[in-house]
């Protein structure tokens, strides 16, 4: 239960204190994997979003979860790194070749598989010379996008957007914005500013029209007023609300960021490689960051790793350890990511994710003329929001979990964004049958959620 006066926050995900966690732990899940439910409670400190789980996994394949209890669901949250699905077989005969080859790499070596994946990374990026360093966690890659703008500018201060997320650590929080993140944990990295975030279509700052004119204007003023800023971090969307700002946001942004000598760093960590049917977000955004921090499905789905990559000219300090995470260079680790990567192209699962994306869209786009719940419907590639609002406005919270513990019912997982966003985001590899059985059991859903509203 949640404890009187901690209401959590909402922005990341659905939370795991609701008492519909406990109904369904009640409904789904047999003894013995109860019995591994309350062990993890006893042995991993409780916190939002995970422990108190909802329940015990046994296997995974492809778009699809198994519990211990023998229940199957597919999969739409995957935590953002399945674009391959689970347990690809490419995946895991190249991690299995290189843990027998090379189970680990030491600092002072590279390998192949480590140099492979770089060329390949940098060579993606298409115009100009990139470089990049390696890292096992998004949020360390965002550290060290943060560490090397501050060494290339010679300025120290961070610009990010209110609303935002680059990851838990305590440098990623404070150019984050999220108060679930952030309540009662400062003091935070100082010099970490924000600015009002470029939401789609119903601007909360008074901008007149779906430009972000005044946005823009609040970032130049910024920009003008102090003038020291190293970098603005931002997703090129919002992952978590499927938040797509508007067509020419971005390239403005990028052309205030250039006049004030203002690196422009993507973090690209959950929609990168293919999500949005390019191999990169930003190539949606029509506009290129000075540095980019990819991650999540970068490991293939099965090993933690990411990347962050910047301008070749950037790289000037020899003398500073950027870096430096023990598994850096992961042999395991890199074989996973190129495999990825050959798998992502001679499937094109861009070409995938474009045209399933678009039709799972339709389909949404024609729910929302039929349920007054929904109030709008939004997509890149193949990843999905559903919002939910009241015959007020107001954001939809309880039918959103309500919707939610009913798929889970009948054997779809997703993540509820924001309190009221309903976020599919399937593997790119789903067949097309289970995508649309996905989308008949959210229909389902729905609809008896409108009905007993
Ligand atoms: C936009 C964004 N940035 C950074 C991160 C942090 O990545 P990691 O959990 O690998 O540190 C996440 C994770 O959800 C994310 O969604």
């Amino acid at each position: 239960m949640i404890p009187a006066g901690k209401e959590p926050a909402r922005e990341e995900g659905d939370v795991n204190l609701t008492p519909r966690r406990a109904s369904y732990v009640a409904r789904h899940v047999d003894p013995a994997a109860r019995a591994v439910l309350e062990a993890d409670a006893r042995y991993f400190f409780s916190q939002s979003l995970s422990t108190p789980c909802l329940d015990v996994l046994e296997r995974s394949r492809g778009s699809r979860l198994i519990t211990a209890t023998g229940r199957e669901l597919l999969d739409f949250h995957g935590n953002s790194v399945h674009q391959l699905g689970h347990g690809h077989p490419r995946v895991v005969a190249a991690v299995r070749e290189a843990l027998a080859e090379l189970p680990f790499s030491p600092r002072r070596f590279t390998n192949r598989f480590a140099v492979a994946l770089a060329a390949r990374l940098c060579s993606a990026m298409g115009e100009g010379e990139w470089k990049l360093l390696l890292a096992p966690a998004g949020a360390l890659a965002v550290s060290t996008a943060i560490k090397l703008a501050r060494l290339v500018t010679g300025r120290h201060k961070i610009l990010s957007f209110w609303g935002s997320f680059h990851g838990a650590s305590l440098d990623a929080i404070s150019v984050g914005g999220e108060a679930l993140f952030r309540r009662g944990i400062g003091p935070l990295l100082p010099a970490t500013e924000h600015l009002p975030p470029p939401t789609r279509g119903r601007c909360r700052f008074g901008c007149p029209d779906e430009r972000h004119g005044n946005c823009l204007a609040y970032l130049e003023y910024v920009l003008e007023a102090e003038g020291d800023f190293a970098a603005l971090i931002a997703e090129p969307y919002r992952w978590t609300t499927v938040e797509l700002p508007p067509p020419g946001y971005w390239a403005a942004v990028r052309e205030i960021c250039d006049r004030h000598g203002v690196l422009l760093i993507f973090d690209e960590i959950p929609s990168c490689l293919g999500r949005t049917g390019r191999l990169f977000a930003h190539q949606r955004a029509g506009a290129v960051p000075d540095i980019l921090v990819v991650g999540k499905g970068l490991g293939g789905g099965v090993f933690p790793l990411a990347a962050m990559l910047a301008r070749a000219a950037f790289d000037r300090f020899p003398e500073t350890a950027l870096g430096h995470y023990t598994h850096e260079k992961s042999s395991p680790g890199c074989a996973a990511a190129l495999a990825a990567l050959e798998v992502i192209e001679e499937e094109d699962l861009c070409g995938r994710a474009h045209e399933l994306g678009a039709r799972a869209l339709a389909r949404l786009e024609e729910l929302r003329t039929r349920l007054p719940m929904v109030s709008e419907v939004r997509g890149i590639g193949l990843h999905l929001g559903v919002e939910l609002r009241g015959p007020d406005g107001a954001p939809a919270v309880d039918a959103a979990e309500a919707v939610l513990y009913t798929c889970l019912d009948r054997g779809l997982s997703f993540k509820v964004g924001g309190g009221n966003v309903l976020v599919l985001s399937p593997p790119l590899t789903i067949a097309e049958a289970d995508l649309d059985r996905a989308l008949a059991i959210l229909e389902e859903a729905l609809g008896e959620v409108t009905a007993g509203a």
